[in-house]
């Protein structure tokens, strides 16, 4: 079975929902406690909705929230008030175990710095969000090779990282922020530290991944070409959302 057999359209489009929302944030703040008992509100009442095969940029300033944001949305900080909202379960009130599930199954997320772990090879690396979520090791390599495969990485599937350019990383690093064929992925600047020509390529990787399964994106980016690709364009502005 591969990725696009196994994603369902009833797993795209859940039965009785016209308007599928993939993740939704209502009203989320966040501060950070400064030095001398003082808040730095960096997000104010922030709202955003995230359809199945939406594509979404950020953009913004250096410093205005677009990480603090993006990992908001995935779980992976909490807000100072407010929900977000995955597959309709308030991740901000699930215990550590059951987020970590949510995030899991239903989130991809690509850093700006791969994060690809350094002893393992690329096909390893890929599989191991499936190895944790219990699928057995062959089925996992043989996923991971397939998605490798899919980002043009077929000859590159027992290098470790030290072994594979920027670009190349940054692709193995989305190969393995879908194995578990996430409903969206959360990518904050994929292309930051790539050249125009690689970045292109990994921009084309995971547009194709929105059109071959609607994948959901939400991609924090300062590249504006690449956010001109998107449905919307949301700037961060004095800790708000405004759609651009
Ligand atoms: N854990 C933290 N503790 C205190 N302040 C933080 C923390 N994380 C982020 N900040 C501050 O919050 C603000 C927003 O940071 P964030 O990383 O979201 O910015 P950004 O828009 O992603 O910037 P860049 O484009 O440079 O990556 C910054 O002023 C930052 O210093
Ligand atoms: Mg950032």
């Amino acid at each position: 079975m591969n990725y696009l057999d196994s994603f369902s359209d009833s797993q795209i489009f859940p039965a009785g929902t016209g308007d599928p929302i993939v993740m939704e944030a209502v009203d989320i703040c966040k501060s950070f406690s400064e030095g001398g008992g003082n808040q730095l509100e960096v997000l104010k009442n922030i709202n955003l909705t995230v359809k199945a095969g939406e594509k979404i940029a950020i953009v913004g300033a250096s410093g205005s929230g677009k990480s603090t944001l993006l990992h908001l949305l995935g779980g992976l900080d909490s807000p100072t008030s407010g929900q977000v909202f995955v597959d309709e379960k308030d991740l901000v009130r699930m215990s550590e175990k059951e987020r970590c599930r949510v995030r899991n199954n239903y989130l991809g997320f690509v850093y700006q710095f791969h994060h690809l772990l350094a002893e393992f090879s690329a096909q390893e690396n890929v599989a191991m969000p499936a190895l944790v979520r219990g699928i057995s090791p062959s089925q996992a390599l043989n996923k991971a090779a397939m998605l490798l495969d899919k980002v043009g990485m077929t000859q590159r599937l027992l290098h470790k990282p030290s072994e594979l350019s920027g670009g190349e990383r940054q692709r193995a690093a989305i190969a393995r922020a879908v194995i578990n064929e996430p409903r969206c992925i959360c990518a904050d600047e994929p292309t930051g530290n790539l050249d125009k020509a690689t970045a292109e390529q990994v921009v084309q990787v995971m547009l194709r991944l929105n059109k071959e399964f609607g994948t959901s994106l939400i991609v924090v980016t300062h590249d504006m070409e690449f956010a001109k690709k998107m449905d919307t364009i949301y700037a961060i502005e004095n800790g708000q959302l405004k759609a651009i």
